[in-house]
């Protein structure tokens, strides 16, 4: 017998977003986003996004399906992210799901976007990724995660105090007038400027810090850095500026992976979520991990931003570990905690 197909459902921001895969193997991983609508607002209008699901959702499933080259009677389960996220939009996926579940009478596995984020690994590789520790960084999260089982057994080492890896580089895109997302911005601009033009400062990194919060993140004093920064200098060199922040920002996400992985003993890190697209932060990566004979693995950029086919390939490792579906009816969860990786 051929591994189950799953379709997996994504509409946790801005992304609408389905994806499906043959146990590893990916079929389709369809992506709308509503992205330039939120542009002009520099960040993510929850309402807004809630309405372009709505809209997108129809011919997005239509255009996966196709892509895969299946019909709906095809998929043998349905899963969707139940949270974290913004509740509305993750209404529209969830009842999007629901619906093709109940239609189908097929199970529909309800999954923690961040565990979704980590497991997408498994379309690439076909050894297992745990144990692992996980770096989470995007436009809405920034967690470092212990993951000893993905389907599963899943530890929160710690997470942003402030903002988001990513919401610092939108804010700072914003300051220096990059546009929205400014991530990719940034990281282009960067590659012509200075890593080590400015010595910006590298949030709670002090030695009170590493034994009170040793997995925290924060990125508020970075930000006002930079402001004063430009602020203050008039005329500024603004590659220097998006190369100097970069690497303060790259910086302290690898310092607090490796030693996450050094304590716990666990040799095998796993870079996630939107920012895991930028060059410089696989870069530096590579060479810290490399040295420290740790094991690296980042997906494929388009794997690392929100997408369907880390929700279906979740979706399938649940599937092949026995683990039971959700109900048919659960809300959206917009604080969901990590470690519950799916709802019961
Ligand atoms: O995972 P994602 O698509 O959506 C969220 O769940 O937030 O991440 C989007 C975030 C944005 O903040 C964007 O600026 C950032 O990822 N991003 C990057 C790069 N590409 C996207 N940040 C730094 N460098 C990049 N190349
Ligand atoms: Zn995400």
């Amino acid at each position: 017998m051929s591994d189950p197909i799953v379709l997996g459902i994504e509409t946790s921001c801005d992304e609408t977003a389905v994806g499906i895969v043959r146990g590893r193997t990916l079929l389709a991983n369809t992506i709308a986003s509503s992205v330039q609508e939120h542009a002009r607002f520099g960040g993510v209008v929850p309402e807004i996004a809630s309405r372009a699901h709505l809209e997108a959702m129809g011919p997005t499933l239509a255009q996966a399906l196709k892509d895969a080259k299946i019909s709906l009677s095809d998929v043998d389960a349905i899963a969707v992210t139940a949270g974290p996220g913004l509740v509305g939009a993750l209404l529209v996926g969830i009842g999007s799901g629901a619906g093709l579940a109940l239609g189908l009478n097929k199970p529909i596995f309800a999954v923690n976007h961040l565990a979704a984020h980590v497991s997408v690994d498994s379309l690439t590789h076909s050894n297992p990724l745990d144990p692992t520790i996980a770096l989470l960084v995007s436009g809405g999260h920034s967690s470092l995660l212990q993951v000893d089982e993905i389907t599963g057994s899943i530890t929160k080492l710690g997470a942003t105090m402030d903002d988001a890896a990513g919401e610092a580089f939108d804010k700072i895109a914003r300051l220096m007038k990059l546009g929205f997302p400014g991530g990719p911005a940034i990281d282009a601009l960067a590659t012509s400027g200075g890593a080590e033009a400015i010595d910006f400062p590298r949030g709670l990194t002090t030695s009170h810090d590493w034994q009170i919060r040793p997995f925290d993140f924060s990125f508020s004093g970075l930000k006002t850095a930079v402001a004063r920064y430009i602020e203050a200098t008039p005329n500024y060199a603004r590659a220097d500026v998006a190369a100097s922040f970069q690497e303060a920002v790259v910086d302290v996400l690898l310092l607090k992976s490796l030693t996450a992985c050094k304590r716990s003993g666990i040799n095998s890190l796993i870079i996630a979520g939107g920012v895991a697209a930028n060059s410089r932060l696989r870069a530096v990566a590579e060479q810290r991990c490399d040295k420290a004979g740790i094991n690296l693995r980042i997906p494929a950029p388009a794997l690392c931003t929100d997408n369907g086919a880390m929700v279906a390939a979740l979706g399938a490792l649940m599937l092949s570990a026995g683990r039971s579906p959700s109900p048919i009816a659960f809300d959206g969860l917009s604080g969901l905690p990590v470690e519950v990786v799916s709802l019961l």
